[in-house]
């Protein structure tokens, strides 16, 4: 029998996809099922609580989601600032810290105040860490951290020589945030989708073909146990 890996996640992250398809199934417009995602958010922060899960990355909107239709990214932003709104006081009673990855500059004005307001808000909290990435690429998160490295070489304040994993690790947009143990994709897709690529090296994937909107506590101890049977080698025997 394999070694049992019976430990709980430190750090869960997750590519929140299948809410257009969940809505088209049902005859909703797209927008139908980026709301219906939110429940799921609740639920899953939620639960990692419940399991002392200590920190939670979800992937909320990627860099490539610029690409979309303006209607949806619009209809996206709106949902993301009433989240924000509304789950503030939640976030802050369930003793929830907020941060955020990505371009942050690239959000609407309004969206990108409140995401600042609730990260503020909650930034004394410590039972669990929320990351929402938005605006988020990893190509553009390394493409950032190489872009600082090479400023302080300029100005002498970095030795070439001296860059190594860890000064590259402190210069990503996670900085201070463990790796991911636990990488979640629902949807059923298996592709990592521009998503934390520095940082889930040796993360374990589950892959389930639930839509976003129907991810429930149930799904989430499900991965769990999944994760638990995994034996993590890192590379040793
Ligand atoms: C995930 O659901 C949410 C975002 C990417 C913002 P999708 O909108 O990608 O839903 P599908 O994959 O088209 O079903
Ligand atoms: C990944 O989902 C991004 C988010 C979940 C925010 P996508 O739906 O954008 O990814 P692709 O297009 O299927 O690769
Ligand atoms: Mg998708």
């Amino acid at each position: 029998m394999p070694e049992m890996n019976s430990h709980v996640p430190q750090h869960v992250a997750i590519i929140m996809d299948g809410n257009g398809r969940w809505a088209s199934e049902r005859g909703l417009p797209r927008r139908e099922g980026h709301r219906a995602g939110a429940e799921s958010v609740r639920e899953v922060v939620e639960t990692c609580k419940e399991l002392g899960i200590k920190f939670l990355t979800l992937y909320a909107f990627s860099s490539e989601n610029w690409n979309r239709p303006r209607t949806e990214i619009k209809a996206l932003m709106s949902l993301l600032k009433g989240f924000l709104r509304r789950k503030t006081p939640e976030m802050q009673k369930q003793g929830v810290r907020l941060h955020a990855i990505g371009r942050l500059e690239e959000l609407p004005d309004d969206c990108r105040a409140e995401l600042e307001k609730a990260i503020e808000h909650t930034s004394s909290n410590t039972d669990l860490d929320l990351v929402l990435a938005l605006s988020y690429g990893a190509r553009e998160e390394i493409v950032d951290a190489c872009r600082q490295l090479a400023r302080e070489a300029v100005t002498g304040d970095l030795d070439p020589e001296s860059i190594d994993n860890d000064a590259i690790t402190q210069r990503l947009y996670t900085a201070g945030i463990p790796d991911p143990d636990l990488l979640i994709r629902t949807s059923g897709e298996c592709r990592i989708s521009n998503f934390l690529l520095w940082q889930i090296s040796y993360a374990e994937i589950v892959i389930t073909r639930k839509y976003w909107p129907d991810f429930r506590e149930a799904d989430l101890h499900q991965a769990i146990a999944e994760y638990a049977r995994r034996h993590r080698r890192f590379g040793a025997i």
